[in-house]
């Protein structure tokens, strides 16, 4: 094609039609212009369907948007069954999946995601790997990153133990023994159980670290117990939130709760209903991971 731009042979329609091409070529070049930075932090929870439960999670909304007061700052949880009882409800909850996708239509280019887990089992794995698919798309988010749960290295592991320390009541005597209810899980994770035992040893030779789903079961607890003095027995979860585990395995009237199993055999049972995301020293834990995670996301 031929263009003569001599003013005989070009009419002033076809002139504007020029510049009018002339100005899309121009938006078109522009296409590649660098997005705006847009930081966000996404915290990842299993989730709990009591209300009673839900004061940790405040407890940790809280301290979050304290400690990055210009951090747009959302929520998502794990568990698929709990999503679907509270959308029965009325209360709508993101998966990771779902927050990421609305994140990444927002325009946001950098996301720190925090695992509010307590161990790296099966859940926490599906958030890396939910995560990880979700950076780097065309015009997606260009880079996420992911803090560890609670219980990662050996640092987190003492860190734990004294910050739980700190909460176990006050009016425990000597002989008294503290009972620590975690999940447990068919995940090799489930290591992280008996293995913060031996962490609890070094400072409180009178705690046990049991679980609901994993080893080491109330039974082996029991025969841990008998060989020692009878005194009484303080029972605490060991998960961010007292919900259903908490108030039903553990601490419930039913017959096969650890209160009931253990009350039965002769020892006298102290529920406390507190989740670890109630304690402001474990709250530190996850809070330093998502720290972590988050000055990864300038590297
Ligand atoms: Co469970």
């Amino acid at each position: 094609m031929q263009y003569r731009f001599g003013a005989k042979f070009i009419s002033i329609p076809a002139l504007i039609l020029l510049i009018l091409l002339f100005q899309t070529a121009v938006a078109f070049a522009g296409h590649g212009e660098a997005k705006k930075e847009k930081t966000g932090i996404l915290l990842v929870a299993f989730g709990s369907t009591m209300p009673e439960a839900q004061v940790s999670f405040e407890k940790i909304d809280e301290r979050v948007r304290s400690e990055f007061p210009d951090v747009d700052v959302r929520w998502a949880y794990t568990s698929s069954i709990i999503r679907e009882k509270m959308a029965g409800q009325g209360t709508d909850l993101d998966s990771p999946a779902l927050a990421l996708s609305k994140m990444m239509d927002e325009g946001f280019t950098h996301v720190a995601v925090q695992s509010l887990h307590t161990i790296p089992g099966e859940e926490y794995e599906g958030l890396v790997d939910t995560a990880e698919s979700f950076e780097g798309m065309p015009k997606g988010i260009d880079k996420i990153s992911i803090g560890t749960p609670l219980l990662y290295s050996d640092a987190d592991m003492r860190a734990a133990v004294s910050a739980l320390k700190s909460v176990f009541p006050s009016e425990r005597k000597d002989g008294d023994s503290i009972i620590l209810m975690g999940h447990g899980t068919h995940h090799a994770a489930n290591i992280y159980y008996p293995a913060s035992q031996y962490y609890f040893e070094l400072v409180d030779p009178n705690v046990y670290v049991g679980t609901v789903e994993g080893s080491p079961s109330l039974d082996d607890i029991m025969k841990e117990l008998k060989s020692r003095k009878k005194g009484r027995v303080f029972l605490m979860p060991f998960m961010s939130v007292a919900g259903d585990h908490a108030r039903n395995d553990m601490a419930g009237n039913e017959s096969d709760s650890w209160k009931s199993i253990l009350s039965e055999a002769g020892y006298d049972c102290i529920p406390v209903l507190k989740g670890t995301a109630e304690v402001p020293a474990v709250l530190d834990i996850w809070v330093d991971h998502l720290k972590t995670a988050y000055s990864e996301l300038k590297h």
